[in-house]
């Protein structure tokens, strides 16, 4: 088994991202080598348990440790205050103790909740990220950023809690549906808008490696994407600056999502996907990015099988007027102005306050056209 260990190195907190193919089955081993407790408690959902718990079960108890699990309904419904109270409601039930460990064997759902969950129970329980997503193994598994959604929006009440390790199992991705591969290949994409433009160029040319799982290129992606994110992450945890490059077009996505109404209508990937079109295309508008970058990055999407526009994806039922409000909610939106992730170029993103929201309306009403 070939795998890379990278570190996130936060002062107290620093922990390994390991990512290879075979990763899972030697998990007992890497969990046993933190010297917690005795005791596991796996949080997976019923997709991801039926290819993968056992698998992960088998490891840890080979390595004398005992596993509980709680296996949750896939979706990003999961992510409420519902299933937040019957999770640590079964973590107590199971008395778990600050020594011991929780597991998140999941996507990006799965690892928001339960990091959250192990955050709040007993003021805190150290937690081990096992992304199975490609989107949770480049992006959401590292960093911290644990929630859930409420009714005033997404990912709104949460915690930082850094795991204190991550395993990624590239081999886990083998029983991971195409169009999840697509939504998590906008996000490794996005790595190269936001800070890297070689590195764009090398996902574009690779796609059809990256996301037939097939070769060394799926592990090179991820293992780039993760030592991005770490070295954004070491310099900014609690984004209070460079961290919010991460969010290049989430302000587009978050409204999207919500329009389509979390439902799997529109992955957020698919929404990140159109979220950065758009933000390379309201930066050219700007006069900030060169002609021409905007259509190379919707050709990049469309070639890897992703929405570039809001016209490719399901109908929204929505008016430009109603994204702008959801925007001005965004976390980043500050004294009420909208605050976009912007770009000079590819590879050039940067932080925009107080964007004119005419330019925006403008986009937006013509984005919305069918
Ligand atoms: P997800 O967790 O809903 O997983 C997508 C689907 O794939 C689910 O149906 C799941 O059951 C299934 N699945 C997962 N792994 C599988 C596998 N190996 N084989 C078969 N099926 C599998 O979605 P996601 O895209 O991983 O994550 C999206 C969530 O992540 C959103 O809630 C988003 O807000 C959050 N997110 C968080 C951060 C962060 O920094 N914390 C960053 C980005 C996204
Ligand atoms: N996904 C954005 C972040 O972790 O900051």
């Amino acid at each position: 088994m070939s795998t890379e260990r990278l570190r996130v190195d936060l002062a107290g907190r620093a922990y390994d991202i390991v990512v290879g193919a075979g990763v899972l089955a030697a998990a007992g081993r890497e969990i046993a080598a933190l010297k917690r407790g005795k005791r596991v408690f796996i949080v997976s959902d019923d997709h991801v348990a039926k290819h993968h718990l056992p698998g992960l079960k088998a490891s840890i108890e080979s390595a004398g440790l005992s596993a509980q699990s709680a296996v949750l309904p896939p979706g990003e419904a999961t992510k409420s205050f519902g299933v937040l109270e019957q999770l640590v409601g079964s973590m107590l039930d199971a008395n778990l103790e600050r020594s011991d460990l929780v597991v998140a064997l999941g996507g990006g759902v799965i690892g928001d909740l339960a990091g959250f969950a192990a955050g709040i129970v007993k003021r805190g329980i150290d937690y081990v990220q096992v992304p199975t997503t490609l989107l949770a193994q480049v992006d959401s598994s590292v960093g911290g950023k644990t929630a859930i959604d409420v009714p005033q929006g997404k990912n709104l009440v949460g915690l930082f809690h850094q795991p204190c390790l991550v395993l990624a199992d590239t081999a886990a991705l083998s029983t991971l549906p195409p169009r999840e591969m697509r939504a998590g290949y906008a996000e490794v994409l996005k790595y190269g808008l936001i800070s890297d433009a070689p590195f764009a160029e090398w996902v574009a040319a690779h796609a059809d490696a990256i996301l037939n799982k097939a070769g060394p290129e799926l592990t090179r992606a991820i293992v780039t994407s993760c030592r991005m994110k770490a070295r954004v992450v070491e310099a900014d945890e609690r984004e209070a600056g460079q961290r919010a490059l991460l969010n290049l077009g989430h302000t587009f996505a978050h409204a999207i999502e919500a329009c389509a109404g979390y439902s799997g209508k529109v992955l957020h990937g698919e929404a990140v996907a159109v979220g950065c079109a758009l933000a390379f295309e309201l930066s050219e508008r700007l006069g900030l990015c060169p002609g021409g970058s905007a259509s190379r990055v919707r050709s990049w999407l469309k070639a890897a099988g992703l929405p570039a526009a809001i016209s490719d994806l399901p109908e929204l039922g929505t008016t430009e007027d109603e994204m702008i409000e959801i925007m001005r909610q965004d976390k980043k939106a500050s004294g009420g102005k909208l605050v976009f992730v912007l770009a000079r170029g590819i590879g050039q993103a940067f932080v925009a306050k107080d964007v004119d929201a005419a330019a925006v309306k403008t986009l937006l009403a013509q984005a919305l056209k069918r």
